[in-house]
């Protein structure tokens, strides 16, 4: 048996991701935050042994009781998928602190508790794959998204040192940039979609489909880690 772990896994690219990952044969853990009955929706969909676990991933307690239950149900871990994320958009003058610290602390803070909480499971494993979802975000500025783009920025940093720090415990450590996704949280910025959607080469949007495919074959790769793959016609 091989046990994934995808953050965020109630709804959009999450659920994509463990549907893909439960095609490739994994039993998957959800984890959600609040949307329950969508979590199980993605279980009942994917079937496999596979489970919902609610964590508030900013929370290491919740992270830490998170990892008890995937030890507890399967006994080991091979894969993470950090995708869960939050956006809370405005002009930097106009930028709460609130919503500053709660985008870093989803979307940031987020993934180096799941990291740092959860690879001594795969390392007990005997090694896996962990991907975190950033974003073009990360290298470009947009109008509106200093706290998201200062998270997924930061996120990159994490991934490349977690690649150095894990690749003598077998645990490879990539990041996936996907483009623009018609998933709830694209659909709060229907202009920034059409204008992702004109900016890109093919003139298309990203497909969450496509990008979890990328994943269920990225995380079956045996030498590979440390990098960042853009899934996006946008240049
Ligand atoms: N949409 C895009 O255009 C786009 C582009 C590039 C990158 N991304 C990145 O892709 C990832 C997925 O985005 P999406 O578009 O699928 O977003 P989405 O539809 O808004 O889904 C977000 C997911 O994250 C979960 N979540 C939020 N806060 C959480 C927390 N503190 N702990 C645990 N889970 C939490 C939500 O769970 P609940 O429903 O239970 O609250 C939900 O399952 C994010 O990291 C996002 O930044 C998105």
């Amino acid at each position: 048996m091989r046990v994934a772990l995808v953050t965020g896994a109630s709804r959009g690219l999450g659920r994509e991701i463990a549907r893909a990952l439960a095609r490739a044969g994994y039993v998957v853990a959800a984890n959600y935050l609040t949307a329950e009955a969508e979590a199980q929706e993605t279980v009942s969909m994917i079937g496999t042994g596979s489970f919902a676990v609610r964590a508030d991933v900013g929370d290491p307690a919740q992270v830490l009781d998170m990892r008890r239950l995937i030890e507890k149900r399967c006994g080991r871990l091979d894969v993470i998928v950090s995708n869960a994320g939050i956006a809370r958009d405005d002009l930097l003058v106009r930028q709460s602190e609130k919503d500053w610290d709660d985008v870093i602390e989803t979307n940031l803070t987020g993934s180096f508790n799941v990291i740092r909480l959860l690879s001594p499971l795969m390392v007990q494993s005997g090694g896996g794959h962990i991907v975190t979802i950033s974003s073009r975000a990360g290298h470009a500025g947009k109008a509106g998204q200093a706290a998201y783009s200062a998270a997924k920025a930061g996120l990159l940093g994490v991934t490349r040192t977690a690649a150095v720090e894990l690749a003598a415990d077998n645990i490879r450590v990539n990041a996936v940039l996907p483009g623009y996704l018609m998933t709830e949280m694209g659909k709060s910025a229907e202009r920034a979609a059409d204008a992702a959607k004109k900016a890109s080469l093919l003139n298309r949007l990203s497909d969450p489909k496509e990008v979890a495919g990328f994943i269920a074959f990225l995380v079956g790769t045996e030498g590979v880690t440390g990098q960042v793959f853009s899934i996006d016609s946008r240049p």
